[in-house]
């Protein structure tokens, strides 16, 4: 029997403890072995629990007990979830984590603690909740050079413009929805303004690259300022507007990482990944590319990708699993505005519509002007050819007469 314990009894915590406790039996047949959760660590009382005398408030009773191996943290943020874990590694056990925060900031420093440490430090589910991804590019995807990788990263966000999309609800309401489904965290500023989206595509980066990007290093937009007009333009264009994060290795080995709302065209299979569901396509010179697809979030899914770490981990107690990266600085990151895109853009005219779009023709060239129902008089909405998006800010800045209400990237 392995004693292993859980840190945190939220939505994930008490997800793992579910699963664990349903598929015991089945596990333990299959790995010949038994998981005994001893300990579940949360300051808050749970008096209705099947299992009482697993709470404990100090952390210091799973660091101390020699009998546990094996600890999921499955609290967030960054503290104590930094300071519980790199005590626990150097305490010579291992550690598994849906904490995305955490290993986006602090991944390089602990994997490395881990390596001298001899015990793994696995993080499956902060990456795409339930679909298996991380090991994949890790072990299935070795043999590759592997040069851009790009997804919908966040469950909350997509279910939110899917519902706007397919309901005509409002932006709130579908909020609220995605809250009462268990997909936000409890603040929705990290998922509604990217930054959640952001901590998985430093992961990604991390494992496909090599290196450690940091996500005060990502160019990061969210989903708030999306409205209606631009969801009917994007439809005019054929395309879907969708949250997308995006890392792609420069020909000279930088990295640019962007997180953006983003046109995506109806060819690409992104463009039909809806709800909670998220996808992720991963570019490599041998496999051409592969995407997986699947639950980003919610209760269950997170923790079978969770669940899947423990029984790595006990299966492995005396061998490391060989998924880690370096550490890098900022000499690694290359200037997005530098990358080759082209842009929809929607403005109202001033005074005349037809001589802005005639500026616009004489300043992009060839453009692609863009209709909805209840387009106003003096507006006008239209996508530029490529360019460097560098020089297509610096036309934008020649269009006069006229307030530029919204841009979006075309992938
Ligand atoms: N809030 C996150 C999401 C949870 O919506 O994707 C899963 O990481």
């Amino acid at each position: 029997m392995t004693n292993i314990a859980i840190m945190g009894h939220g939505t994930i915590g008490s997800g793992v403890a579910e699963v664990l406790l349903k598929n015991g039996k089945h596990i333990a047949l299959k790995i010949k072995d038994e998981i005994n959760i001893k300990y579940i660590l949360d300051l808050r009382d749970f008096p209705d629990s099947p299992y009482p005398e697993k709470f404990i408030k100090d952390f210091n009773i799973i660091l101390s007990d020699p009998e546990i191996k094996v600890v999921a943290e499955v609290m967030g943020g960054l503290n104590p979830a930094y300071e519980f874990t790199k005590s626990l590694l150097l305490a010579g056990k291992s550690v598994v984590t849906s904490n995305k925060e955490l290993v986006a900031q602090k991944g390089a420093e602990l994997l490395e603690i881990a390596e001298k440490n001899n015990v793994n430090y696995l993080f499956e589910a902060s990456v795409g909740g339930g679909i298996p991804v991380l090991r994949p590019i890790a072990q299935c995807l070795a043999a590759n050079e592997l040069y851009e990788v790009q997804g919908i990263l966040n469950g909350t966000t997509n279910f939110i413009m899917t519902k706007m999309v397919n309901d005509g609800i409002s932006f709130d309401e579908a909020l609220s929805l995605a809250q009462q489904n268990g997909y936000a965290e409890k603040d929705p500023t990290a998922d509604i303004e990217g930054h959640d989206a952001c901590r998985k595509i430093c992961i990604l980066a991390a494992l496909a690259f090599g290196k450690h990007i940091y996500p005060n290093s990502v160019y990061t937009e969210g989903i708030t300022k999306i409205t209606s007009a631009d969801i009917a333009y994007a439809n005019f264009a054929n395309c879907q507007v969708k949250l997308i994060g995006r890392a792609r290795l420069t020909d000279e080995g930088k990295c640019i990482a962007t997180v953006y709302p983003a046109f995506v065209n109806n060819d690409n299979q992104l463009a039909h990944v809806n709800g909670v569901y998220n996808a992720i396509n991963v570019f490599g010179d041998a496999i051409g590319n592969v995407m997986f697809y699947g639950p980003g979030a919610g209760k269950l899914p997170t923790a079978s990708a969770v669940v899947a770490d423990i029984i790595d981990c006990v299966k492995h107690l005396h061998a490391r699993k060989y998924l880690s990266w370096d550490d890098a600085d900022s000499s690694y990151i290359a200037d997005y505005k530098d990358d080759t895109v082209r842009l929809y853009v929607r403005l109202t005219a001033k005074n005349d519509r037809l001589s802005v779009k005639a500026k616009a023709e004489q300043l992009f060239g060839e453009i692609k002007v863009l209709g909805r129902n209840g387009e106003q008089d003096n507006e006008l909405a239209f996508i530029t050819p490529f360019a460097c998006e560098k020089e297509l800010d610096k036309l934008l800045e020649k269009l006069n007469d006229c307030d530029i209400i919204s841009t979006m990237r075309l992938i």
